[in-house]
Parts: C-alpha cells; structure tokens; sequence
C-alpha cells in the first residue's frame, strides 16, 4: 500500500472520531543553526502525494529555522485510538497561489492576526498587540485583507513514514515506508 493511501485512511477515521478535537494537529520539530531541536504543535491543512503542507509566519522561530535547515520531523497522535504517524524529510515553500488561496479562505479575524502578529518576537505589553489589531483592521476596512509577504506554507516532502498502532502489553505494530528511487519500500520493525 502507497503510505498516502493509508495515511489518508488513518486521518479520515480520526476526523471522524468525535473524541478529537484536533485531528489534524501535528507536532513539527525543526533544527536550528547549531544542531539543537524545538518542536511545537500546528495544523496540517493540505496533502497529496507531494507533500503535507502547513502555514505560518515566515520570520517566527520555525519559519527562521527552516530557511536555515529544511529537515524536519512531524508526529501525529490520536490517544483514543491508539495511533501515532511519524513523517520525516524535507520541506519546501509552497507556491505563492497556494499561499494566496489558503490565506484567502482564512476568516477575517485570523487574516488581521497574521498581519499584527510578529510572530515569536517578544512583546513588550499586550496592549501592543491591540494597538497592531486595532490599527490593521482600521487600514483593511472595507477591504479584502491579501496575505502578509511574511507568512506562507511549508510542504514537508516525506523521506520516511512510520504507522505505529498500540497493541496489548506493549505489543504495538510499526510499519515504515521509506522512499526507494521512485516508489517505497515497506518493512515492519520492533515495537
Ligand atoms: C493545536 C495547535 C495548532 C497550531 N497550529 C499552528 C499553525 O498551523 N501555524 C502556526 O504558525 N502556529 C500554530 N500553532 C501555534 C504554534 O504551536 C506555535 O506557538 C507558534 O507557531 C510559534 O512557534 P515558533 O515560535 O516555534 O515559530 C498551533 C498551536 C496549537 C496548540
């Protein structure tokens, strides 16, 4: 099986099941410049065989590290049904359509969040941050609000996929994909 086949049919049951509530949250750890790791919580919005794409701002601490070093590592888990995906390779900038349609379909609220965040940097009072708020949807009234030129997405292209599923004891199933030329190879490991 192509692991986007099956991963598509891991994340349609979570979707599904009414226990999670963020069934597209992903954990996303990235590398900065001397080697050291930070990993945080985002949302998948797209996938196909390309890729699994997110959005954020480009000049917060992973947009930073990711123009840096492009390897990362994803991991979703979904407790209630004793699942978890780990993805691993590396990302590209989607296109600037793609961007543009995304943060298009965004509502209004995130859209002025996205201009008046900076995000990862420090605020010095949180009034700071209504002032951005208040003033950017003073400067978009009336108007379509475009995409920032700071904030876009990342497509995480797979190298590796791991499906791991809780069995009884401990006894838990680990199935890897890894690309081999143009298709995957299969294999199972130790729990
Ligand atoms: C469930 C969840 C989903 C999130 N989704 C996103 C997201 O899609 N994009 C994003 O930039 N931040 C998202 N965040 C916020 C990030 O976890 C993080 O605080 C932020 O991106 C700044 O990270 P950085 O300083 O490492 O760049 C999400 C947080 C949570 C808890």
């Amino acid at each position: 099986m192509n692991p986007f086949t099956k991963f598509s049919d891991w994340l349609t049951k979570a979707c599904e099941t009414k226990a999670i509530v963020e069934p597209t949250s992903m954990c996303l750890a990235t590398v900065d410049e001397n080697g050291c790791p930070s990993a945080r919580m985002i949302l998948l919005k797209q996938f196909d065989e390309r890729g699994f794409c997110f959005f954020t701002n480009l000049t917060s601490r992973k947009g930073k590290e990711l123009t840096h070093n492009q390897n990362v590592a994803l991991c979703f888990y979904w407790g209630v049904l004793g699942r978890q995906i780990r993805i691993e390779g590396k990302v590209e900038r989607v296109s600037l359509e793609e961007a543009d349609e995304y943060f298009a379909s965004r509502r209004r609220g995130s859209q002025i969040g996205a201009w008046a965040s900076k995000q990862s940097y420090e605020m010095k009072e949180w009034s700071e941050f209504e002032e951005r708020i208040k003033k950017i949807s003073e400067d978009f009234r009336d108007q379509e609000i475009p995409r920032p030129p700071f904030w876009s997405g990342f497509r995480v292209i797979p190298k590796r996929i791991e499906f791991w599923e809780e069995g009884e004891f401990r006894i838990h199933k680990r199935e890897v994909f890894e690309r081999a030329g143009s298709g995957w190879e299969v294999k199972k490991i130790y729990p």
